[in-house]
Parts: C-alpha cells; structure tokens; sequence
C-alpha cells in the first residue's frame, strides 16, 4: 500500500469556488506566503488574490515581467515615487486605492537604485497601517546582495499585523530569506517544489499532519497550489487559477 493511501489528502478546489472561500476568510491584518519555483504562478495567483483588498501597494523589482504588467491592465495605478499625489489618488478606480511602485529600470546599475523608494513606502505602510503589501521578489528584496531590505520587511511581519497590515511574501524558496517573513503567515500559497528540504520546511508550517502535506506539495502538476492554512480553523485545498484569468 503507497504511503499516500494512509495520510489525508486535501480536496481539490475549482478557483471561482477557492476565490470566493478566499474572499471569506481572509482578513486585513493577515499575511500570506506565495512559494514556488520560478515560472510557478506565484505573481498571477497574488494578483488575484490581492484584488480581494481594498488598499493595495505592490513592489515591482523586476525590469520586465508580464505578469506585473497584469497588475497595470487590472487598473493599478504605476508610480515611480511615494507617497501617491492627489493626482494618482483620483486615478483611483473602484473601492479604495491599488498601486504598483515600480520605476523604470533598463540596466543593471538601475536594479538597486530605487531602494530608498521601497523603504519609504515599507515606512509609510508600517506607520499608517491597513495597508496590503505585495513584496513580489522577496529574495531579492531581503538579501544583502539584492536590496538588504530584509529586517524593514522582518519588522513588518513581526510588528504590523496589528496595525491592520497584511504582507503579501513571494519567494521562490524560503532559504536566505529571514524566517520571520514566511513563519508569521496565516497562510502559505505553494506549488511544485523539486528541494525536498524546501517542502519539508514549508509543509511543517502548516495545521496538517506534515507528512501529508509533502506528499500534496510533490503531487502537484502545472500551476497548480496548495492552499495550506497555518492557524486552526481554516481547511486546506488545492486549487489553480484557470488559465484565462493568468
Ligand atoms: N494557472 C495558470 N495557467 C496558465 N498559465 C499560467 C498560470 N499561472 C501562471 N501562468 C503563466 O505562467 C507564467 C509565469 O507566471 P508568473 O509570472 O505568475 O510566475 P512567477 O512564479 O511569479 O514567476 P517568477 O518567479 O519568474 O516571477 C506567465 O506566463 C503566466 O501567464
Ligand atoms: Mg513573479
């Protein structure tokens, strides 16, 4: 008998009904982890899930990215500077206000030139609260070799969640990243990992039997994730974002 007929398994969700249990249970306050290799579907499936706030500022690092680009079609307002004008604030559409930080960046020197944009909107966001912060490269936002922001992004997993911030984390894996950004999740979002330590660590944040939880993770295909909860009361599933919404 396989191992995996003897531990549970988590249902396997169609998105319109995992989005609207999202919609549910998710509160401002709450921080989320996405983890996946790269290419998982970590950017599409956070976008679509951060539409679920009302205030949203999302760091975009990247010099090119066409799922940041989504964010933009979806109506986000692309800044360059921080705090928003009164100009930027008007082209706000619908409930409340959704902005991309994301200056222009050609060459390499450009890639660490904005840190002190995003440490001011991490400030303001921590001072203000009720914010929902998308770090889309966590890696290369907390990593000394990167932007070295990663005690400013410790302080706000740690600090903010009662000040009404919720941290939304992308990484590709947990390691070099400081464990108090991924372990003070409510929820971890994760897909297909091939390091069996990576799952190992990331199954054992869960309210699963861990165990479980591994096997869930390495049965993964495509873009699909596990829904994995890490406070009591929330159930786990898999799911994936239907390719006509990526
Ligand atoms: N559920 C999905 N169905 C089909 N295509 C998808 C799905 N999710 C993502 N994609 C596509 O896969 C590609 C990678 O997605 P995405 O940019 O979200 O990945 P990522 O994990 O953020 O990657 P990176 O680590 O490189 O930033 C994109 O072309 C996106 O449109
Ligand atoms: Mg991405």
């Amino acid at each position: 008998m396989s191992s995996r007929l003897l531990l549970p398994e988590p249902p396997v969700i169609d998105f319109p009904a995992w989005i609207a249990r999202e919609a549910a249970v998710t509160r401002q306050g709450m921080h989320l982890l996405f983890s996946g290799p790269t290419q998982s579907g970590k950017t599409t499936l956070c976008r679509i899930v951060a539409s679920l706030r009302d205030y949203v500022v999302v760091l975009g690092t990247k010099p090119k990215d066409r799922s940041l680009e989504r964010y933009v079609a979806d109506g986000y307002v692309r800044l360059d500077h921080w705090p928003p004008t009164r100009s930027d604030i008007r082209k706000c559409s619908g409930d409340g206000c959704h902005f991309i930080v994301w200056p222009k960046m050609t060459t390499r020197q450009d890639l660490r030139k904005h840190t002190g944009l995003y440490l001011k909107v991490l400030d303001q966001v921590y001072a203000e609260g009720h914010w929902t912060v998308v770090v889309d490269e966590g890696l290369w936002m907390c990593n000394p070799k990167g932007l070295g922001l990663g005690d400013v992004i410790s302080d706000i997993a740690y600090g903010s969640a009662s000040n009404m911030v919720s941290l939304y984390l992308l990484v590709q894996r947990p390691a070099n990243v400081p464990p108090i950004t991924w372990t003070s999740v409510a929820q971890a979002l994760l897909f297909h990992m091939g390091r069996t330590d990576d799952v190992r660590e990331l199954a054992s944040l869960g309210t699963y039997d861990p165990r479980a939880a591994v096997v869930a993770m390495q049965h993964l295909t495509g873009h699909q994730f596990l829904d994995l909860p890490t406070r009591a009361q929330a159930e786990w599933a898999i799911s994936e974002v239907p390719p006509a919404w990526a």
